[in-house]
């Protein structure tokens, strides 16, 4: 690399500076001028601080269709791409979220679908914003390793169906460093970023169908449900594109997913819910998203069989077991990994991080829990440690919190709504203010909360 920057790989026909100025502009850049970045980035020779830039100027400007089909192909061709058995090629499914507050859906539906025969193996992703990730959750499980090699995935859907693992050196390494980035330069709500970035990971799994969980709402990247939608199209347009049937489904994301949220909590709730208990409102969503990935693949033959399916394994314990052998085949300690999957939620006392410090908040007032707000929850939960304030930086897994209330419910004044998991002294007064807002109650009966999918955004139909 030269003093401005260039790369002086083969394949570059412009400098860097050259091209972060054209997208600065508005202008489109070409393929070969993205792929001569991407190739940067995954050698190293692209400065972060250039990154940041790109990043910016494209969060600003944006990427049509063809550029961002071009930045996920190169995304997904910088590391290693998967290879499986002809026979798996039919039952390769996946589902990604954008990302939400309490989202553990994916630790709980990858083996669920293992158990409904399909092979997972789920490249994801860790917190962006205020939003969790479900590598950083799996982390909160002593011994857990998301890093594994292509040679090792294909092992681990052998013995388990499923894996979820992270991007590295071989697998989507521009993906990886481009995500750790945008983490830290306020540039996640962008449109053509976040389609690279999913259907990168997916394009490299070879998947027979994918669904995407777009969350809308003050909580989600994107807080208006167009916006959202046109994320959806984008997805759908740019799988298909690549040959990919992806199809995305429209949640809100107003309150947090489930009772918990923090990296060891939402652990322990996707271990309740994969015995057949947890929330009715992430149990629905499990069951929605996987019997549509059931129904589209061909392996249910309606959407309502799908589902029924999907739920048969969370009661009947094949989903449980498939957890268990997929914590084993990634790191766990065979004798934890058994400790955890077949214990009382008291039995797993002291397996899983635990903060030293627990808050309770009591109601005000009486009312009707209209909404509990995630985005102050997850701001307070970021600031006592939950989320990376720096690239790379290390989390506390412990640090969480339970509601324990729910929206619809009907309560009285002084009754105990939520408990924070921590490892300080006490709340400030900002903090506890920050989350007493976050409680909204109104007046009025109990009523039931309305689910969170809202609509489905199919693939085109196949022609011939
Ligand atoms: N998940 C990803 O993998 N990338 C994004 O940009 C957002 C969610």
């Amino acid at each position: 690399m030269d003093q401005t920057g260039s790369d002086s790989s083969p394949h570059t026909p412009t400098s860097v500076p050259e091209l972060i100025r054209k997208k600065r502009d508005g202008d489109r850049l070409e393929d070969a001028e993205i792929r001569s970045f991407v190739h940067g980035v995954t050698e190293g020779t692209v400065q972060e601080a250039q990154i940041g830039a790109m990043l910016m100027a494209i969060r600003l400007k944006g990427m049509d269709l063809a550029e961002t089909e071009i930045l996920t192909r190169a995304l997904a061709e910088s590391g290693q791409q998967l290879q499986w058995p002809e026979a798996w090629r039919p039952l390769l499914v996946d589902k990604h979220s954008t990302g939400g507050v309490g989202d553990k859906v994916s630790l709980i539906l990858a083996p669920a679908l293992a158990a409904c025969g399909c092979k997972v193996p789920m490249i994801s992703g860790r917190g962006l914003g205020h939003t969790g990730g479900t590598l950083d959750k799996l982390e909160a499980i002593p011994g857990f390793s998301v890093v594994q090699s292509p040679e090792q995935m294909r092992e681990l859907l052998e013995r388990a169906g499923c894996c979820i693992v992270g991007q590295s050196k071989e697998l989507v390494p521009a993906d990886g460093v481009l995500y750790a980035i945008r983490d830290v330069t306020a540039t996640v709500d962008s449109l053509p970023l976040i389609t690279a970035s999913i259907l990168s990971k997916k394009a490299v799994e070879q998947l027979s169908t994918l669904v995407v969980d777009v969350k809308f709402g003050e909580a989600a990247i994107f807080p208006s449900q167009e916006k959202a939608r046109e994320l959806a199209q984008a997805l759908v347009s740019v799988g298909a594109r690549l040959g990919l049937r992806v199809a995305a489904a429209l949640t809100s994301m107003d309150s947090p997913l489930g009772c918990c949220v923090g990296h060891g909590l939402e652990v322990e709730e996707a271990l309740r819910c994969l015995e057949g208990g947890g929330p009715p409102d992430l149990r629905d969503l499990i069951t929605q998203l996987g019997g549509s990935l059931l129904w589209l693949n061909g392996q249910a033959p309606t959407l309502a069989r799908g589902v029924a399916q999907v739920g048969e394994t969370l009661v009947n314990g094949s989903a449980l077991s498939r957890f268990q052998a997929m914590l084993e085949a990634q790191g766990v300690a065979p004798s934890l990994a058994q400790a955890l999957c077949s214990g009382s939620p008291a039995q797993r006392q002291g397996l899983l991080p635990t903060a030293p410090t627990k808050e309770e908040l009591r109601t005000v007032s009486e009312g009707t829990v209209e909404q509990i707000r995630a985005l102050p929850l997850a701001h307070v939960l970021h600031e006592l440690g939950a989320g990376r304030k720096r690239a790379g930086e290390a989390l506390h897994h412990d640090v969480g919190l339970e509601l324990l209330v729910s929206v619809g419910q009907r309560v009285s004044a002084g009754t105990p709504w939520i408990r924070v998991h921590h490892r300080g002294a006490g709340l400030s007064r900002g903090q506890a203010r920050a989350l007493q807002g976050a409680l909204r109650l109104a007046g009025g009966a109990a009523f039931e909360p309305e689910r969170a999918l809202r609509e489905l955004v199919l693939p085109p139909a196949p022609r011939g």
